[in-house]
């Protein structure tokens, strides 16, 4: 992807006017009688995400005028600038005025320019942005290019994207600083994390566990663990067609983990970060790992399969356990758990966990602010007792399927003790309709968010 912002002196870059339906009358009025008309001939009134180009009498564009979300609005879109590199010819741009939010309608302006292009050329032309004032572009352009990451990883699809290119992709990732790498397969993977090996056993594609660190270790520790399931088939309890058409996406944990390290990293926070990924595929073969089959966990607990589908939980299960040996201050996991997570909330509204009174408000607000919306749902306790089995300490998917993002959350709580804060995140990882700053397909969630909490505590 060339860089999406320019720093071409202001004056030369093409302005782009924000207007509303409000104040599009008070806009008009400072046209040009030649600009005015031609809006009028156009019939543009300014409506959300409408776009008007118009032209210097030499026939050059002149200046933009786009169309944003009255204040007012109670569906008010702060991304909504996200259209314009795909509205626009190639050309360098500046806001004229400001939009709602400068500094989200310009990450907007980046994030809304991702091609995927590793199989075809990307039909898009150059158009770049000169940063607004007062804006940190170093960062913006930190947050995009990690987003960018994200959307690759989720979107190059599994026969490229298996557990070594996975591991490849943190590797190169991790190579790029001063960190320390490690990954365990084979014997020593199945010796020491039963689940991560029952999982991915069935695949020719070796399951391993990624393991990197970065940063002084002096500093407090923050690690964090991301779901790399990727392919997920469903194992021998199979998914229809329909349920496993988009389950390349299924390592989009892991993908939003190395985004938010990669901006943890770039931005030098003041953290010892580990970055942990345990990488299978769940695949059907004759020595798939099957319903009510019993393994030993690393923590000790033994685990019955209620279904060889609530795989992610159980790679994350071992990978936690292990995180939770080192006593992290904060300890933060990413996956594309459950369906029943988009049942409750949609593609677009991540559910998250922790008991952590004051994380839960920070991270509500970070979600906020940054415009990657995550929505608090409980560690319902009344629930735990679902998890019970009759012949081993805990079954893997509780019968019914009743608030399965919860109950997915408390099998996940139960191998994290030490850890002094814990926060879960049931991404989608998807975006299934393209909106303005997101195209379809992969999506980084979450970890912009975190980022910027993690920035506030230990920038
Ligand atoms: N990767 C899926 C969850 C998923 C499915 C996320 C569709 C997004 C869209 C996960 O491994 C899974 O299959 N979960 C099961 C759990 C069930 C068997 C207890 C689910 O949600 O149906
Ligand atoms: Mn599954
Ligand atoms: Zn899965």
């Amino acid at each position: 992807m060339p860089p999406v912002f320019d720093t071409a002196p202001a004056a030369a870059a093409i302005p782009i006017t924000f207007a509303t339906k409000t104040t599009w009358d008070a806009v008009s009025a400072g046209l040009s009688a030649q600009a005015r008309q031609f809006a009028l001939a156009n019939g543009f009134t300014a409506k959300p995400g409408k776009c008007l180009i118009l032209p210097s009498p030499d026939g050059q564009i002149a200046q933009v005028i786009f169309g944003l979300d009255d204040d007012s609005s109670k569906t008010r879109d702060l991304f909504r600038a996200g259209s314009l590199p795909g509205l626009l010819p190639a050309g360098v741009y500046r806001f004229a005025n400001a939009p709602h939010d400068a500094r989200l309608a310009a990450l907007a302006f980046a994030l809304g320019s991702y091609r995927f292009s590793r199989y075809r050329k990307a039909d898009v032309s150059d158009v770049r942005l000169v940063p607004p004032e007062g804006v940190d572009a170093a960062d913006l352009t930190r947050t995009a290019e990690a987003a960018f990451l994200a959307r690759d990883l989720i979107n190059t699809p599994s026969n490229d994207m298996g557990p070594q290119e996975l591991e490849a992709a943190a590797r190169d990732l991790a190579a790029g600083f001063d960190t320390s790498f490690n990954c365990i397969l084979g014997d020593e993977l199945a010796k020491n994390f039963p689940l991560v090996h029952a999982v991915g056993m069935a695949s020719n594609r070796a399951p391993r566990l990624i393991d990197f660190s970065w940063g002084d270790p002096a500093h407090p520790k923050v690690t964090l663990v991301g779901k790399g399931v990727c392919f997920d088939s469903g194992g021998l309890d199979l998914k229809p067609s329909s349920g496993m058409l988009l389950m390349k996406k299924d390592m989009g944990g892991a993908a939003n983990v190395l985004a938010l390290a990669q901006m943890v990293m770039d931005a030098g926070l003041k953290v010892r970060l580990r970055v942990l990924i345990p990488a299978v595929e769940n695949a059907v073969a004759g020595n798939a790992f099957r319903p009510l089959d019993i393994f030993k966990s690393r923590k000790g607990l033994t685990v019955e399969i209620g279904n060889t589908d609530a795989e992610g939980r159980l790679i994350l299960a071992d990978t936690l356990a292990l995180a939770d040996e080192e006593k992290p201050e904060l300890l933060v996991d990413l996956g594309t758990l459950t369906g029943a997570a988009r049942v409750a909330l949609g593609p677009d509204l991540p559910p998250f966990y922790t008991n952590d009174e004051t994380l839960a408000a920070d991270v509500a607000r970070h979600a906020k602010q940054e415009n990657d919306p995550l929505w608090r749902m409980p560690l319902w306790p009344a629930y735990d007792s679902w998890l019970d089995s009759k012949v081993a300490n805990i079954n893997n998917a509780p019968s019914g399927g009743f608030a399965g993002s919860i109950t997915c959350a408390l099998f996940l709580q139960r191998f994290v003790e030490a850890a002094k804060s814990w926060l879960h995140v049931d991404i989608y990882g998807w975006t299934p309709q393209a909106k303005p700053a997101r195209p379809e397909g992969g999506e980084c969630q979450a970890a912009r968010a975190i980022y910027k909490l993690l920035s506030e505590r230990y920038g």
